[in-house]
C-alpha cells in the first residue's frame, strides 16, 4: 500500500460512493443530479408526420459504429417521438450556442413567435443554422428499461465550422471554452 492510496482525499471520496438502492425510486433524484455530471453536447431530432414538422431535444445521442454508419439516442417511453422514429426517416441536428431558443422549444418549452427555419430539400426536415446534422433511417430499437435505444443508420451528414456547441451540464446551459478562447 502507498502513502497515494490512502491519502484522506481518496478515502473521503470513497465515503462518498453511493450504491444504487434496491429501490429503485429511492435515490432517483440524485442518480439523476449525479448523471449530470457528464457534460453533452444538446441534439434536436426532427422528423415529419402528414405536413408538419416535429422535434424532441435530446442529449443521449451518442456515436456507436463507422461501419455501418450507426447513432444511437435513448428515448423515454413516454415521448411521442418514438413511435414515429422508429419508422421513418429522421435527422439529429447538433445545436450551436445560438440556438438555445430551438433546445427549449423541443423540449416542451414552446417559445412564443420564435421562428425554425427548416432544411427540407435532403431527407428528413432539419433545423437551419445548427453545428451539424446526421440524415438517419431506424436501424434497430433496444429496451432501455423506461427509456428506448433508438439506433440511426447514417444516410447523410454535415457540419459548419464557425459555430460553438450548446452544452447541457449538471442540469444547465452552458458554452464550451476552447483554448481559442485564451487567444
Ligand atoms: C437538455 C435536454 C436533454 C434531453 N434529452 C432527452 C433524451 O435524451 N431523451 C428523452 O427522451 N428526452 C430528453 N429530453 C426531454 C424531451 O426533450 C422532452 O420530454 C420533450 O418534450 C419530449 O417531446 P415528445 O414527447 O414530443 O417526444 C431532454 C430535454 C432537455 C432540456
Amino acid at each position: 500500500m502507498t502513502d497515494l492510496m490512502w491519502s484522506s482525499e481518496i478515502y473521503e471520496s470513497i465515503q462518498d460512493a453511493k450504491t444504487v438502492s434496491a429501490e429503485p425510486q429511492t435515490d432517483a433524484r440524485e442518480l439523476r443530479n449525479t448523471l449530470g455530471n457528464f457534460a453533452t453536447g444538446v441534439t434536436v431530432l426532427t422528423y415529419q408526420s402528414g405536413d408538419s414538422f416535429y422535434g424532441v431535444t435530446v442529449n443521449s445521442f451518442t456515436s456507436v459504429s463507422m461501419d455501418p454508419p450507426l447513432v444511437l439516442v435513448s428515448l423515454t417511453r413516454k415521448s411521442r417521438a418514438l413511435t414515429y422514429l422508429l419508422e421513418r426517416p429522421f435527422a439529429i441536428n447538433v445545436l450551436g450556442d445560438a440556438q438555445l431558443q430551438t433546445a427549449l422549444q423541443f423540449a416542451g418549452k414552446p417559445q412564443d413567435g420564435y421562428p425554425i427555419e427548416w432544411i427540407t430539400n435532403d431527407g428528413a426536415p432539419r433545423i437551419s443554422g445548427s453545428l451539424a446534422h446526421f440524415q438517419c433511417t431506424p436501424w434497430a430499437g433496444y429496451d432501455g428499461g423506461d427509456h428506448i435505444l433508438v439506433l440511426g443508420r447514417v444516410l447523410s451528414f454535415g457540419q459548419q465550422d464557425a459555430t460553438k456547441p450548446l452544452v447541457f451540464y449538471r442540469g444547465r446551459w452552458s458554452a464550451l471554452a476552447t483554448d481559442e478562447d485564451e487567444g
